[in-house]
């Protein structure tokens, strides 16, 4: 649908190809349901596309997708010297695998499996990444769905064994989780997710010092989608309205 926008914030080529009829019609009740979802996704796109750019000026050369599902950021940005690598189930690494191969497109390369069990870090190193080497992990769409516990277990196994590194993720307040919001297009929102399709939201965080104290990670950069919003389509801001505050972005660093 960004393609059809004025100005759009983002540019995805791809982004149809993955789509079906069911898919599609899924899609169109959820947001006419709740158009604010699809504010709050917008953003999230632009402000993990502005950190991979910013990310491959500062010179990184390794970019690491967990949980990439249907990211095509590795085509899209692609740049010589840079290399990628996605993270995901093998049911959904295989079936984009087809639809890019269907089209003539190579994917790039690819660790299947749950990320949270594996080796990631030595399997990174079998796909030739230098683990030594700057390497930014987009986590994009994933944190709310993992048990809290998790997300520092992961963080913390990379921190043991990727010596600098940059993690860029997007989180909820505790307040959608708790459902506490105040708001009840937002309770129903949350309730939506879980009813059809079958997505629980169960980590949100309204402190991030945890990832400081307890992952010994730096926070470089954090704000609201609100804050992007406001930056790059301000008129949009009221459509975003029962999201405000909820919904947000981190960026951490290994130091
Ligand atoms: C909500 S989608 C987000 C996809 C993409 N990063 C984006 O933001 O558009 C979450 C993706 O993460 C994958 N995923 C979640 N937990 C995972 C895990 N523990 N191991 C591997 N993949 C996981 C899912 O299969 C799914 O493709």
């Amino acid at each position: 649908m960004e393609k059809d926008e004025a100005r759009p914030l983002f540019e995805d080529p791809f982004a149809a190809w993955f789509n079906d009829e069911e898919a599609t019609a899924k899609f169109r009740d959820l947001i006419h349901a709740f158009p604010a979802v699809r504010e709050t996704a917008r953003y999230r796109v632009r402000i993990m596309n502005e950190t991979l750019e910013r990310a491959i000026a500062d010179g990184v050369k390794q970019v690491v997708t967990p949980g990439a599902g249907f990211d095509m950021r590795a085509h899209i940005f692609r740049t010589p010297g840079v290399s990628f690598c996605e993270v995901d189930q093998p049911g959904v690494l295989e079936f984009k695998r087809k639809v890019l191969e269907a089209r003539g497109v190579a994917p790039c390369a690819a660790i299947a499996g749950n990320y949270l069990e594996l080796d990631l870090p030595g399997e990174l190193g079998q796909a030739g990444f230098d683990l030594e080497a700057p390497t930014l992990f987009i986590w994009e769409g994933n944190t709310m769905y993992l048990p809290v516990d998790l997300i520092h277990d992961f963080l913390a196994r990379l921190r043991a064994q990727v010596p600098r590194f940059i993690v860029a993720f997007d989180y909820f307040s505790e307040h959608i989780i708790n459902r506490t919001s105040g708001n009840d297009t937002m309770t129903a929102t949350s309730d939506y997710f879980e009813t059809n399709f079958g997505a629980k939201w169960v980590t949100g965080f309204d402190d991030l010092s945890a990832f400081e104290t307890r992952n010994q990670l730096k926070i470089i950069r954090a704000g609201a989608m609100l804050d992007v919003c406001m930056r790059c389509a301000p008129e949009s801001a009221p459509a975003l309205a029962e999201w405000t505050g909820l919904h947000s972005y981190c960026v951490l660093e290994s130091c």
